[in-house]
């Protein structure tokens, strides 16, 4: 089998040719194996015997077949997926009460089968109990060219009656102790994706959320692990975990009384406990784990390659450029003013126009946000000519058209809610507990008829006006008050996997029928940028601050696990309409321009002069939309370490071409700022610098001048503290973007 091939798996026992040659059965029947599941650079390492419980030997970079076999003797074998009830003391990734009322698990392999699936191969390792009809698919999946491990599980069982699911991670994976640090993310509205860095210590630090909707306002189910003491961007044994899921997970990070770190990730079982039928089969949410000795840049890149190559959706098609209506004139839409802001976004050479909220419903108009959603018909009075018209203008300014909803959603005042008041997420004989705007209430996506009904409003949007280009799907409540209307009493628990199983139905349906369409996750900003959700939305709203400055943090930390392509990212007013801070142009400018820009303003209001730098930004944007949005993320100085700056930059593939960012984070006379090395250049590769954005009087010393890679990795530039302006026009604010070539 070659370096490369990612299914190496062998038998102790058996010679290797004849194994080869078994494994190419769909599945097989093994006695003894150890199973090898490699991508390019990494290993892990399990020990499959028949009737014995499945083993973790090893997870790491790429083993030769010396080392493999030296870990195999050797290894520390530790339970690869620890279950409940015959070592109680032990945390354990799943735990049951069976139908006769037995609260224990005793998991042994059967058999190891192996599948091609979607740009990857699947190894499925059957677990059975040793007593009861119960068994349990350990699932790993690996792809042609990602440096991702997916884990997953899918539980069955045939016994009489229904067995209850108490606890059902995804995964577990042991880590050795050391000096390991974790890096996560934790924040709330407004503030999302803030980098948190800490040792794990002993005891028990847990990561999860519960929020029944969303679930990255607060903490993130993604993590790093530095494995050789405190976190470095660029260097360093580093593991990456992301929980693929949208709905309520639980991370847990045991160190207890051995040499391991046991991490196990899953879906928060918390008021969730799963009645499983049977023959039901009930599938976990894959979790990915990643290896990196490049740092922690090394674990974003290998996430932001596998995330455009097989997660997100539409992952290798350029992103628009575009201006969201929503802080521009929030709810105070109307024909004429949607007209004027296409026209104006044209003007800059923008390519698509989004109508945010406050355009619907008949009965009820969305004046505020305490009616109306549900109804999903045009409000006349706002929009006489109607979308036929907005699409028109659109047409007439050479852009494209897009439009927010909120399809998860109703308010006590609308006509959706006075015919289906029985759609909705109800504690039984309680009263309601509302939401947004005083009347918010979440559909329950349990109920296929609420399904089929999100489904259409979609489907009848596309239907009626195929030219629509985008949409932007908020989700403004979180679950509040437990109860489905449409669940049995004896599954009420159900409900929050229910909601996530019936969102993603919904999602599939969607996408099966409108692949093309681009579709962003917003809710409430940034509560769902998770891998569960980004194989069917196209990028998310990163927070509903756009104050620059603090968009460096947060977009600083949504970096750590999600690509540019996917971080709507846009040029707002000043002062800012979250901070009230007055953030100079150029500056809200370079910050955008790290992900996907856009615009969120209302141009009308701004002079000719700030039209123009804009419509330059946006000139130089196109030109490096292939390196922001596809190229390797570097990051370099992080605001988090309060240096006074904070610097990344993207460079492509090939190496030849590079945009570096520096933005100052604060400002003092006579202060120090470092110097910052650059990183991921090819050090034989001779580059010409060349400043975009630039207001100063006279250029960079360096501008136009030729620096290999090797002395801007080892040296940097050295860039100075503030911008050569007139005495007018300087403020607090510096800020730099620098394209290599
Ligand atoms: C949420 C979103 C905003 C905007 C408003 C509209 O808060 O995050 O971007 O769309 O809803 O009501």
């Amino acid at each position: 089998m070659t370096a490369n091939h990612f299914y190496q798996i062998y038998t102790k026992n058996m010679k290797r040719a004849i194994l080869a040659a078994v494994m190419c059965a769909a599945a097989i029947s093994v006695s003894a194996e150890n199973i090898d599941i490699s991508t390019k650079s990494t290993t892990l390492l399990l020990e499959a015997e028949k009737g014995q419980e499945l083993k973790i030997l090893y997870y790491g970079p790429k083993l030769s077949s010396t080392d493999r076999q030296a870990v195999e003797n050797t290894a520390q074998k530790l339970s690869a997926y620890p279950v409940y009830g015959l070592n109680c003391p032990a945390e354990a990734a799943l735990s049951v009460t069976h139908a006769d009322g037995n609260m224990t698990l005793q998991l042994v392999v059967d058999k190891v089968s192996n599948r091609s699936e979607n740009g990857g191969k699947v190894v499925a390792v059957e677990l059975k109990d040793k007593v009861y009809p119960f068994s349990v698919n350990l699932c790993y999946k690996t792809y042609n060219d990602a440096e991702i491990i997916e884990i997953w599980t899918e539980i069955s069982h045939s016994e009489k009656q229904s067995v209850e699911l108490r606890r059902f991670d995804s995964g577990f994976l042991p880590v050795r102790r050391g000096d390991v640090w974790l890096s996560h993310l934790y924040g709330s509205w407004g503030n999302e994706s803030q980098l948190v860095q800490e040792p794990i210590t002993p005891g028990m630090m847990v990561i999860s959320n519960r929020d029944g909707v969303r679930n990255s306002h607060t903490s993130h189910g993604e993590i790093m692990l530095s494995l050789d003491g405190k976190p470095n961007e660029n260097f360093g044994a580093t593991i990456g975990a992301a929980l693929c899921y949208s709905g309520n997970y639980r991370i847990e990070i045991n160190t207890h009384d051995h040499e391991y770190h046991e991490i196990f990730a899953g879906i928060n079982p918390e008021n969730s406990a799963y009645v499983l039928k049977k023959g039901e089969k009930f599938c976990t949410p894959a979790w990915a784990i990643t290896y990196s000795v490049e740092g922690l840049s090394g674990v974003s890149r290998n996430f932001h390659s596998w995330g455009r190559k097989y997660k997100l959706a539409n992952g290798d098609v350029e992103r628009k450029i575009l201006l969201n209506s929503w802080e521009g004139v929030y709810f105070d839409i109307n024909q004429q003013g949607m007209d004027q802001m296409m026209g104006d976004i044209a003007s800059m050479g923008g390519e698509l126009f989004v109508m945010d909220d406050g355009w619907f419903g008949n009965k009820y108009p969305r004046k505020t946000d305490n009616s109306s959603l549900g109804d999903w018909t045009v409000d006349k009075n706002k929009l006489p000519g109607g979308i036929e018209q907005l699409l028109s203008d659109a047409k007439k300014h050479g852009i494209k058209f897009g439009i927010w909803i909120e399809p998860e959603m109703a308010n006590t005042t609308s006509e959706l809610f006075e015919a289906h008041p029985d759609w909705v997420v109800k504690a039984p004989n309680r009263d309601l507990v509302l939401g947004r705007g005083g009347t918010q209430v979440v559909l329950d996506l349990s109920n296929p008829k609420v399904q089929d009904f999100l489904f259409s409003i979609v489907d009848n949007l596309m239907t009626k006006y195929p030219e629509i280009d985008y949409i932007k799907w908020d989700a403004n409540m979180s679950i509040l008050n437990h109860g489905s209307q449409y669940l049995t009493s004896d599954n009420q628990s159900h409900l929050y996997i229910a909601y996530h199983q019936g969102f993603e139905k919904v999602c599939r349906r969607i996408r099966e029928k409108y692949p093309k369409l681009t579709i962003q996750a917003c809710a409430s900003g940034g509560g769902r940028a998770n891998w569960g959700v980004l194989p069917y939305f196209d990028e998310f709203w990163v927070s509903d601050n756009t104050d620059a400055l603090q968009r460096v943090y947060m977009q600083w930390g949504t970096s750590y696990f999600f690509p540019s392509i996917a971080m709507a990212s846009h040029i707002s007013a000043a002062p800012n309409h979250q901070t009230f801070r007055t953030i100079p142009l150029k500056y809200r400018i370079d910050v955008a321009m790290s992900g996907r820009l856009g615009m969120e303003i209302q141009p009308k209001n701004m002079t000719d002069e700030e039209k123009n730098i804009c419509k330059n930004a946006i000139a130089e944007y196109k030109k490096l939309r292939s390196v922001i949005q596809f190229g390797d993320i570097y990051r370099l100085v992080s605001p988090y370490d309060k240096l006074g700056v904070a610097s990344l930059m993207y460079v492509n593939p090939d190496k030849n071409k590079a945009v570096f960012y520096w933005w100052k984070t604060e400002q003092f006379c006579n202060q120090h700022l470092p110097r910052v090395k650059m990183a991921g250049l090819n050090p034989d590769k001779v580059y010409t610098i060349r400043e975009i954005n630039r207001i100063d009087n006279t250029p960079l010393v360096f501008e136009g001048k030729k620096f290999t890679g090797k002395f801007l990795m080892e040296n940097g530039l050295e860039i100075p503290y503030e911008h050569n302006v007139d005495w007018h026009k300087r403020t607090d604010y510096s800020s730099r973007v620098l394209v290599l070539e």
